[in-house]
């Protein structure tokens, strides 16, 4: 189960990632979906990303989400907007999913990658379910520069640079063809929106018992995002293809 923080923070999030409608377009051009493509994507929150490129290209989805509140919004707006044809949502750990063989055209995991402990790892689970000629998407954050301020509280984190995400997925055996950066707005976006959650939300329920918790993350994340995020931190869609062997 994912700390309540993020159910609460994240509430207003179509998109529960530092980026953007346009760039997910993008990224649907890239991997060339169609109709007939069908997509996995793991961990697919409220549901934004798998909605967006269902109606954008009318490929068919299948959502896996561990957290109910998030599941039920994705289902919800799958019904408001008339795509349940295209897209389904399953609630699930995804790290304990067994997933079919090169069944798809591209499996995505935005901003997920400790679901299987780290970006390696992603990769390699993934892969296998995608055909030859298909690609393995991960959103995943990486250092701009190096090194971090001693202050940096969150420095524990085990990102590494631009150059090394693409190393750790390229060992991993699929070439990264492409990738789609987060830019300061996107990046403004994702975060202040989880502000303006948290304060609401929190003069809403002074007594509620997880208030406290709430609170001190909340105030922690935006500290940390002031103090050195949003110039360190990066983050990008990196597009992993499956070679297919064709000459
Ligand atoms: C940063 S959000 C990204 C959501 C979505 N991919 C997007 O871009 O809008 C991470 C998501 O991972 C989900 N999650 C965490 N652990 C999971 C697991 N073991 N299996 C499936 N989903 C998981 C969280 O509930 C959350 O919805």
């Amino acid at each position: 189960m994912i700390p309540r923080y993020f159910i609460v923070a994240e509430r207003d999030h179509e998109i529960q990632n530092p980026t953007s409608e346009e760039k997910l377009l993008l990224l649907g051009r890239r991997i060339r979906l169609g109709p007939d493509s069908r997509v996995l994507d793991i961990a697919s929150g409220r549901g934004g990303p798998a909605l967006l490129l269902a109606q954008a290209f009318g490929c068919r989805i299948d959502g896996v989400e561990i957290a109910p509140e998030f599941q039920a919004a994705a289902v919800e707006q799958a019904e408001a907007r008339g795509l349940e044809h295209l897209v389904s949502f399953r609630r699930a750990d995804a790290s304990l999913e067994e997933l079919e063989r090169e069944e798809y055209d591209a499996a995505l995991c935005l901003g997920a990658s400790f679901v299987y402990g780290s970006l390696a790892d992603t990769v390699e689970a993934l892969a296998p379910s995608v055909r030859p000629g298909g690609h393995v998407v991960v959103g995943e954050p990486f250092w701009r520069h190096l090194p971090l301020p001693d202050d940096y509280e969150d420095r524990a984190d085990p990102w590494t640079t631009l150059e090394g995400t693409v190393t750790i997925f390229e060992t991993s055996g699929l070439p990264v063809v492409s990738l789609i950066a987060s830019s300061e707005d996107d990046w403004d976006r994702y975060e202040t929106l989880r502000w303006r959650a948290c304060d609401e939300w929190l003069a809403r329920n002074p007594d509620d018992p997880d208030a406290r918790d709430i609170e001190v993350r909340h105030k922690r994340f935006k500290r940390t995002y002031l103090q050195h995020g949003r110039e360190y931190l990066g983050w990008a869609i990196f597009i992993g293809w499956k070679p297919d062997g064709a000459p």
